[in-house]
């Protein structure tokens, strides 16, 4: 089992747009039993797939009170299976600093690892106790970065956060988000850093919530479409280089 957190300090980046499509990508494109975890409250990727309702809360898998294995639903995407978020999680920080075990997260995806190829985690944004959890658990992290000064700006934080405070022991691959190519801004930041992957803005990705699916069903020509598979594709060539 590899880990994918979809992560940023920063909230609105899209995150959670790239997370459900990068499973959407990883169960339908590469054939992996894939589970898609939210983390955060706001519960948007839950509602995006619009499955069932789990028997457990989700504080419960993290208080590791009842088996995650209890909070599981499947998706209508076929090999994608969804861990929820739902109110109990609004103080996660919280609950993990409370807990004072620094791999919680890890050890419970350590005990959903034979039940799946990838996980991929929508985390909320912050660098707080949620997201030192999310660092220490992920193999990789995916961080969503607006084509804008201030969101690589943020990159370099984090990078350095993980860097101080975690030897630098999770690597991280930044992609832009929602560029678009009529902005000067966009145009100058994407230049900037030409190796990073571009993920473009487009109105299909906005209707997500609407149509209760992953891009790739719905608009399978769409730019969007085309750049998700493709960075699933570079995501698994790291993976498989990692682990060589
Ligand atoms: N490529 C895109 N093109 C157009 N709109 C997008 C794209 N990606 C995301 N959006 C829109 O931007 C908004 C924020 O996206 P998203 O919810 O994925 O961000 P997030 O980082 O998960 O936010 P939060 O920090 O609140 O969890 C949403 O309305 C979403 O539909
Ligand atoms: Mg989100």
């Amino acid at each position: 089992m590899s880990s994918i957190a979809i992560y940023s300090a920063k909230g609105g980046v899209g995150k959670t747009t790239l997370s459900v499509n990068l499973a959407w990508a990883a169960a339908t494109r590469s054939n992996r039993r894939t589970l898609l975890w939210d983390l955060d409250a706001q519960a948007a990727a839950t509602f995006i797939l619009g499955a069932g309702r789990p028997k457990a809360s989700a504080r419960e898998v993290i208080e590791r009170s009842l088996d995650p294995g209890d909070a599981i639903v499947a998706t209508a995407i076929p090999g994608l299976d969804l861990l929820g978020a739902d109110a109990s999680i609004r103080g996660l920080d919280v609950l993990f600093a409370q807990l004072d075990k620094k791999k919680r997260l890890r050890r419970l995806m350590d005990d959903l690892a034979k039940r799946y190829d990838r996980i991929l985690l929508d985390c909320p944004p912050g660098l707080g106790d949620t997201g030192d959890q999310v660092i220490r658990a992920a193999d990789l992290i995916v961080m969503p970065v607006i084509p804008s000064t201030l969101s690589r700006r943020t990159y370099a934080e984090v990078r350095d956060h993980l860097g101080r405070q975690h030897k630098g022991a999770t690597p991280i691959l930044p992609v832009f988000s929602m560029a678009d190519r009529r902005r000067t801004a966009h145009c100058a930041a994407t230049a900037a850093e030409p190796d990073w992957p571009v993920i473009p803005m487009a109105s299909a990705a906005e209707e997500m919530a609407d149509r209760h699916a992953a891009i790739g069903d719905y608009a399978p020509r769409s730019p969007v479409t085309a750049a998700v598979t493709q960075l699933w594709t570079m995501i698994e060539r790291r993976l498989a280089g990692d682990k060589a």
